[in-house]
């Protein structure tokens, strides 16, 4: 590849910068932190080739962090022609390294390695240190250390254990850091990610949420045209803020759904009717459907049975609305008619996109979103989320004016609460167990630990125990208590919550919701138990 100079920056201006991907979740982690300095970030492969980055346009290149030695066969690689083509690059942690030694340095177990906080001096002004105090903590996490330096690199900081705690090529516009200053203990690291971004690499911070939306809306009309769009409305987060987004795109042309299975939470089918019928003006059909499920579930206790019930059972009465509304607008199937319903706005989130490494993980993730879209599907997928993180989700939610209590609702699964009743779902069953995970919902929002968890709700085993209420023996149900502390719902904690809280679920669920005479309360991590009970 022929080096292109700092100078042919220009047409380069839009592009991304691109965090490389060495393993483990170090480069989702940068990615946020380079976004929230309002720089447009996308996490790639290091197996990419470095035509392929130029390819991309990009402002400026981080190496990430990684789980291996650079010295371990096989260890992740990168193109090395990256290094002549005059994009900035910075190399974190294991980045580092991996450029310090295909750039013909020298790295080495020195046995001397670095764990947690570490203080930081700094030995050469470099510009990612503009503003740094000679003097600083940072945190550290490698066995190896670079022990030279390759030619036309000065090393710019030192620590009690790395001689190379960071180094440049300022002419070359290369740096590298082996400390992580994409975490909060290093104290100044969010600095030197912005002066990297704005001054080294010249970026504008111009990524913010008004622009997020401004772009998708664009986005969306450009993929759309003037076809129709349906949306499946959840009551969850990404279905909403999707819809809002696609919505406010093409207006009309948009006709959620809301499959009304009669396993969802207290009040969500009103909720999103006020929301979306009233609030936005958005065209919504609400497909009352629960006697069809319960129906199709009666005598029904295999979770994965219910799961694939409902899975199909939902696409069902969501093919019927599609189907309604092409023959109300005389649309004889024909997909090239105008006012045929085309595509089918998916609330696909990006770390669902990465995890996957490729395009076909909006698919996975729309069968697992609606509980199993057939493969022969005909609609064709928009996807205004598909850049998004979660958290920028919500603060797009909140730019759009949606509620409070949409944006920030906790996760909850597709099968609804058929997967939190264990055994047999019956409509006396489910409104039990709605009643119930509604006084948790309102107890742990009160107590103001709502956004803090990652869920709470109510479960109902399949079993009945005695007690005795007043003068008179009961046979009821229990009802279990499940609220898990997490980051990404891969693995959870069992929240410790507060012993009055405990005490005010126990007794008002007990009190206030007929066929329940005992609570108890789920003290098990993930793994080894699931979030869910089934
Ligand atoms: P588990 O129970 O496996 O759940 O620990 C992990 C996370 O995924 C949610 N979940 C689902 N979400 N369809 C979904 O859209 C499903 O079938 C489903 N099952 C579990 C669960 O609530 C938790 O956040």
């Amino acid at each position: 590849m022929s080096p292109s100079p700092p100078s042919a920056a220009g047409p380069l201006v839009d592009g991304p910068v691109l965090v490389v991907d060495f393993g483990a979740q170090y480069a989702q982690l940068i990615a946020r932190r380079v976004r929230e300095a309002h720089v447009y970030s996308e996490i790639v492969s290091h197996t990419i080739s470095a035509a392929e980055m130029v390819a991309r346009r990009p402002q400026g290149i981080i190496l990430s962090g990684g789980p291996k030695s650079v010295n371990e066969t096989p260890a992740p690689q990168i193109d090395p022609a990256i290094y002549d083509t005059g994009i900035p690059i910075l190399g974190i942690c294991y980045g580092a390294q991996l450029l310090a030694l295909q750039l013909g340095g020298e790295v080495a177990r020195t046995g001397r390695g670095e764990y947690g906080r570490t203080p930081l001096t700094i030995t050469d002004r470099s510009p990612i240190f503009v503003d740094w105090p000679g003097d600083s903590e940072v945190w550290m996490s490698h066995g190896d250390a670079i022990t030279v330096v390759p030619e036309g690199f000065v090393p710019t900081a030192q620590s009690p254990d790395a001689k190379v705690a960071a180094l440049h090529d300022a002419n070359r516009r290369i740096y590298g850091v082996q400390f992580h200053p994409e975490v909060v203990h290093t104290e100044r690291g969010r600095d030197l990610l912005e002066r990297f971004l704005y001054d080294v690499c010249g970026c504008p911070p111009s990524w913010t949420h008004t622009s997020i939306i401004e772009s998708q809306v664009e986005k969306i009309r450009a993929q759309v045209g003037s076809s129709r769009v349906l949306c499946a409305l959840s009551g969850g987060v990404d279905s909403a803020v999707a819809a809002a987004l696609v919505h406010k795109a093409i207006g009309d042309q948009l006709t959620c759904v809301f499959v009304d299975t009669g396993l969802m939470r207290s009040g969500e089918g009103e909720q999103v009717e006020e929301t979306f019928r009233r609030q936005f003006h958005v065209n919504l059909v609400h497909a009352k459907a629960s006697d069809r499920f319960f129906g199709a579930l009666a005598g029904v206790t295999d979770p994965e049975a219910k799961r694939k019930i409902i899975g199909e059972l939902f696409i069902r009465v969501f093919e019927e609305v599609a189907r309604d509304l092409e023959a109300t607008s005389g649309v004889t199937g024909d997909t090239t008619d105008p006012g045929a319903v085309d595509y089918l706005v998916q609330g696909t989130l990006y770390p669902d996109v990465i995890e996957s490494g490729s395009d076909s993980a909006a698919k996975i993730k729309s069968h697992h979103n609606v509980g199993g879209l057939p493969d022969d599907l005909t609609f064709e997928l928009v996807e205004p989320l598909r850049l998004l993180f979660k958290d920028e989700v919500r603060a797009v939610g909140e730019e759009l004016g949606l509620p409070h209590d949409i944006v920030w609702r906790q996760p909850f699964p597709g099968p609804g609460l058929a997967v939190r009743i264990v055994g047999e779902v019956t409509p006396e069953r489910a409104e039990i167990l709605r009643a119930a995970d509604a006084i948790v919902v309102e107890e742990i929002r009160r107590a103001g630990l709502y956004r803090d968890l990652w869920q709470s709700f109510a479960v109902m085993p399949a079993v009945r125990t005695v007690g005795v209420m007043g003068d008179g023996r009961t046979y009821a149900y229990p009802i279990v208590i499940r609220a898990v502390t997490s980051d990404d719902a891969m693995t959870a904690d069992w929240a410790r919550l507060p012993y009055d809280v405990l005490e005010r679920l126990s007794s008002r669920i007990i009190n206030e919701v007929e066929g329940v005479n005992r609570v108890a309360l789920d003290i098990t991590s993930k793994p080894p138990g699931t979030i869910e009970w089934e």
